[in-house]
């Protein structure tokens, strides 16, 4: 895959490389909490085939065979295909490096697919849907898992916040920064329209909450840059990054103490069936 400079950060699946196992041990619970809300919403799994795509390390990939589906994930990045086969095991799962942009599926071929915090990260997610849509056998479940409510998003606000204790924000004009690509779906009506122009309308849009755990304010804060755009967003702070960091962990500490932390975080997953 070529690389293209005006993709974000996290929509360049080289610069998700090098981020597998931070990704893994940081952030993977988190996602995979809304991974399984995600499969329970596509019903029993025993014995189906399930398309992963945009499947990171293979956390959702994992729990989908684990409920009997045998998973054939996709990702962009060499190293997280990689990562997916090393942790399957003997399991039914298949991982392959594919540009989601342009997958190449059989048609009519699986009974259930799923991306959380995949295909939405997509410059445009639509040829996605419509080729998952071509793969599914009629009456086979999508379900697409976004990001939503940003205020609800309790890492971004909290790094946000020790962004702007450090440097605080010049009067001014707004930002010219663009949107991050993730949360272009966060209101459930573009999400619906994002669902029905990839060939699923009416797609029922879930609320969910889940929490990111670490063992610490201080480890968290260590860890911050476990994905590609956390990590841009934290070099670009150059030498204020300590004092960041710093920042970030006295005030969860001061929240939350000095063992376990807690973030909040909610999600919307698209859930809908190929008609015919
Ligand atoms: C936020 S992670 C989500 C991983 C996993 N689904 C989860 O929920 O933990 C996004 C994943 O999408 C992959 N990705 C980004 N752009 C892609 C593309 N064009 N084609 C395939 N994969 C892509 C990245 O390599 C990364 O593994």
């Amino acid at each position: 895959m070529t690389r293209d400079e005006t993709r974000q950060p996290d929509q360049d699946p080289a610069l998700w490389d090098r981020h597998v196992a931070g990704y893994e041990a940081v952030f993977e619970p988190l996602t995979d909490a809304f991974a399984a809300r995600a499969l329970d919403a596509l019903g029993p799994l025993e014995g189906a085939r399930l398309l992963d795509v945009c499947a990171g390390a293979g956390g959702a990939a994992l729990l989908a065979a684990a409920r009997g589906a045998e998973v054939r994930a996709v990702d962009g990045s060499p190293r997280m295909a990689a990562r997916i086969r090393e942790r399957a095991g003997g399991r039914r799962i298949t991982a392959e490096v594919a540009d989601a942009a342009a997958l190449d599926l059989p048609p009519d071929r699986y009974d259930a697919a799923l991306s959380c915090f995949g295909i939405v990260l997509l410059p445009d997610p639509v040829p996605a849907l419509r080729a998952i849509r071509r793969a599914l056998v009629p009456g086979g479940g999508v379900a697409v898992v976004t990001w939503t409510e940003p205020r609800a998003y309790e890492l971004a606000s909290r790094i946000g916040a020790a962004v702007a204790a450090v440097r605080p924000p010049v009067p001014g004009p707004p930002s010219s920064g663009s949107l991050p690509a993730q949360l272009r779906y966060a209101e459930p009506a573009a999400l619906s329209a994002l669902m029905a122009e990839g060939g699923f309308p009416g797609a029922a849009i879930l609320r969910l909450e889940a929490r990111l755990e670490a063992a610490s304010a201080r480890e968290l804060a260590r860890d911050l840059a476990f994905a590609p755009g956390l990590d841009a967003l934290m070099a670009g702070l150059g030498a204020d990054r300590p004092a960041v960091e710093a920042e970030f962990a006295r005030a969860l500490e001061a929240d939350q103490g000095l063992g376990r932390v807690s973030l909040g975080a909610v999600a919307h997953v698209a859930v809908a069936r190929r008609t015919a």
